[in-house]
């Protein structure tokens, strides 16, 4: 079973071309077989992150929503504010499986404040913006992808 993934990159300075985070875990998700129908760079700003990941779970019916960028402290960091404004349902255990594997690496991973979250049956994962820290939280979380889609859509174990 393939799964579909939308890439939404957040970030006020970056266009898709300098988006190495992004183009990262494009690569990532291909190297697991899986496919990216969408990757869009949009600004921090709360409400074209919202809406970017509306379009991309009722739109274009993505499985899965990657995020990137936007999860720390500063006052323009909106993503995990712009997830929880369009999904309803929180899956903690992912951002924290995300917290737990990066803080082997750096205590600095205490400063993302990253959500995954359920928009439906969509599932939208906040991934932070730089290339090493985005390829590094993949690591830690994507050999649960295939189950979490399946879960969702109502197989058993
Ligand atoms: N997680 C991992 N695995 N590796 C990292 O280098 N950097 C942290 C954290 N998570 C990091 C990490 C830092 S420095 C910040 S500020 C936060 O992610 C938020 O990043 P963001 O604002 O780009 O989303």
């Amino acid at each position: 079973m393939t799964i579909r993934f939308a890439i939404i990159t957040c970030s006020d300075t970056r266009s898709i071309a300098e988006d190495s985070a992004g183009a990262a875990l494009e690569d990532l998700v291909r190297a697991d077989g899986w496919d990216v129908i969408s990757h869009v760079v949009v600004t921090d700003e709360r409400a074209s992150i919202s809406q970017a990941i509306v379009k991309a779970a009722d739109e274009l019916d993505a499985d899965i929503i990657l995020t990137c960028g936007g999860t720390g402290l500063s006052l323009r960091d909106n993503t995990p504010e712009a997830t929880a404004d369009v999904c309803e349902r929180n899956v903690p255990g992912i951002a924290e499986a995300m917290r737990a594997h990066s803080l082997a690496i750096t205590g600095r991973a205490m400063l993302s404040r990253a959500l995954c979250m359920q928009r439906g049956s969509h599932l939208v994962v906040n991934f932070p913006g730089s290339l090493k820290a985005a390829r590094e939280n993949w690591d830690g979380i994507h050999e649960q992808f295939q189950h979490a889609v399946e879960m969702t859509a109502g197989a058993g174990h």
